[in-house]
C-alpha cells in the first residue's frame, strides 16, 4: 500500500467518506499535501503539481508566501485568539473598507457560508421581510436558504418560467424552501416577472456576478442592472456574493458593472490562506448589527471572528494584491484563456472556455453556455470531463473539479504554456469519447 492509501484507510475509520469536506475526495483515494510553495503542491508521495485549484480560488498568492509566513509567525508568538479585540482587526477593516467606496461598514466572520448567511440575516433584519431570491444553480455555501436549487437538475427543476425551489440536503425544512424565490441567470425579464410575484415579501436578491457552478459565465450588464433597479424600486436589498469574485478587481467584480450592492459577502482570498468571511456595505444596513443602538435587530457573534492570525495574513495578502497585481493577474488570465481556446481549436473538439478576471473554466460544449440549464452537463459530458480532469491530474495539474482554474500571483506564462500543452494532449486523449 502507498502512503496515501494507508492514510486514507485510517481516515475512513474516523470520518464519513474519510474526509472533512467533499472537495478533496478523489477515487480511489484522495492525495495528501506534504507542502506547497508558490504555485506548486507536493504530495506525500513526492509528486509535484501546478496548482490551478488554489484551495478553491482562495489562495491569491499561492502557497507559503514569505511575507505572509513572516507576519503570521510573528503574530502566532503573541497569541492567536482572545476574548478582547486586537489592533489587527481594526487595521484590516480599514484596508478592506478603503478598497471599495460602497463598503461603508463591515464585519468579519469565519467562512463564506457565514458571510452569506449574515448578509441574508442582516437584509431580513433591515427590511423586516423573510424571503430571499437567488439564482438557480448558484453556489453560496451551506446555509439552508442560500443552498436552495444549487444542484437542481432536469428531473426536479420544473418549468423554466417558474423554477422550483429544490432542496440540496435531505430534510431541509419546507419553510426554508418556501422562503426562497428562484430566478434564472441572465434572463432579466423573466427574473423580474418572478420577483414581481413576491414584491413586498423579499428582503433581498442574492447574486454572484461570475458564478462558478453555473459555468464561470459573467452576469450580463442588463441582468445586473435589472436586479439593482428592481431591488431599489421594491425596498429589497441587492446582496452580491463576492466570496470568490472579489479577486477580479481591486474592489471586486462589482466594479465591472458600476453598481453598488447594498451588501457584499466576502471570503476566501481575503483570509490570506486562513479561514475567513466578511460582510460589507451600507452603513444604515450594517447598523442592524450595532449592539450600541437602542434596538439591536441582528445580534451577531462568532468565537473566532476577526482572530489576529487571519487578520494579519489577510491584510498582508491584500496589501500585496494592489491594483498593479490585480491587473497583472487578469492579463495573465487573458493569456490563459486565449491559450486554452487555441488548444481547443487545435484539438478540434466540441469544447469552449469561459471566464473573466483571474478565472477560467473548460466546458465540453461547442458554445459557451449562457444559463445554468444550458450549461448543465449531460452524462456523456460528465464522463468525458472526468477523463480530462484525470488526465490533467496525472500530468501534473490540480484543477477545481468542474475543470475550472484560478490563477495565483506566483504564476507566469511558463506555467500557462505548460497547462495549454497538457490540455491539448488531454483533449486529444478524450476525443473519441466526445462523439
Ligand atoms: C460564491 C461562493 N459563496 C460562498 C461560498 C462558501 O464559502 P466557504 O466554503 O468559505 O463557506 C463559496 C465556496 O466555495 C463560494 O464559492
Amino acid at each position: 500500500m502507498s502512503k496515501s492509501e494507508k492514510l486514507y484507510a485510517r481516515a475512513l475509520k474516523v470520518m464519513p467518506g474519510g474526509i472533512s469536506r467533499n472537495t478533496i475526495l478523489r477515487k480511489p483515494h484522495p492525495i495528501y499535501a506534504a507542502y506547497g510553495q508558490g504555485c506548486r503542491v507536493t504530495d506525500i508521495q513526492g509528486v509535484t503539481r501546478i496548482d490551478f485549484a488554489n484551495n478553491v480560488a482562495s489562495l491569491i498568492h499561492g502557497h507559503a508566501h514569505p511575507a505572509i509566513v513572516t507576519a503570521v509567525t510573528e503574530q502566532l508568538s503573541k497569541g492567536s485568539a482572545f476574548t478582547v479585540g486586537t489592533e489587527a482587526e481594526v487595521v484590516y477593516a480599514e484596508h478592506i473598507i478603503a478598497r471599495n467606496p460602497g463598503f461603508e461598514k463591515m464585519r468579519f466572520v469565519n467562512s463564506g457560508t457565514e458571510a452569506v448567511m449574515s448578509c441574508i440575516k442582516a437584509a431580513r433584519a433591515f427590511t423586516g421581510r423573510a424571503k430571499i431570491a437567488k439564482v438557480e444553480g448558484s453556489y453560496h455555501g451551506l446555509y439552508d436558504y442560500a443552498e436552495v436549487s444549487q444542484t437542481a437538475g432536469p428531473a426536479n427543476w420544473g418549468n423554466a418560467r417558474e423554477p422550483r425551489s429544490v432542496p440540496v440536503s435531505h430534510g431541509t425544512p419546507q419553510g426554508a424552501l418556501d422562503d426562497v424565490v428562484v430566478i434564472p441567470f441572465n434572463d432579466p425579464e423573466l427574473a423580474v416577472s418572478i420577483l414581481d410575484q413576491h414584491r413586498d415579501q423579499l428582503a433581498g436578491v442574492l447574486l454572484d456576478l461570475l458564478p462558478h457552478r453555473i459555468g464561470v459565465i459573467p452576469a450580463s450588464d442588463a441582468f445586473v442592472a435589472a436586479i439593482r433597479k428592481w431591488t431599489r424600486d421594491n425596498g429589497a436589498l441587492m446582496i452580491c456574493d463576492e466570496v470568490i469574485t472579489f479577486r477580479s478587481n481591486y474592489g471586486g467584480a462589482q466594479e465591472w458593472y458600476g453598481v453598488t450592492p447594498d451588501l457584499t459577502a466576502l471570503g476566501k482570498m481575503i483570509g490570506g490562506g486562513f479561514p475567513v468571511g466578511a460582510l460589507a456595505g451600507r452603513a444604515d444596513v450594517m447598523e442592524v448589527m450595532n449592539p450600541l443602538s437602542d434596538t439591536l435587530l441582528f445580534p451577531h457573534y462568532g468565537t473566532f471572528s476577526a482572530n489576529p492570525i487571519t487578520m494579519t495574513a489577510g491584510r498582508v495578502a491584500m496589501e500585496l494584491f494592489d491594483q498593479g497585481a490585480v491587473d497583472d493577474l487578469n492579463a495573465l488570465a487573458d493569456y490563459a484563456r486565449s491559450s486554452i481556446a487555441q488548444a481547443i481549436k487545435t484539438a478540434d473538439v466540441p469544447a469552449c472556455v469561459t471566464g473573466k478576471g483571474s478565472m477560467f473554466r473548460v466546458h465540453l460544449k461547442p458554445e459557451a453556455p449562457t444559463s445554468y440549464r444550458a450549461g448543465y452537463a449531460s452524462a456523456q459530458e460528465t464522463l468525458a470531463l472526468k477523463a480530462l480532469l484525470d488526465y490533467l491530474f496525472g500530468h501534473g495539474f490540480l484543477m477545481i473539479e468542474t475543470c475550472s482554474g484560478t490563477l495565483s500571483t506566483p504564476m507566469t506564462r511558463a506555467e500557462i504554456d505548460q497547462f495549454a500543452d497538457t490540455l491539448l494532449a488531454g483533449l486529444q486523449h478524450i476525443k473519441p469519447q466526445l462523439g
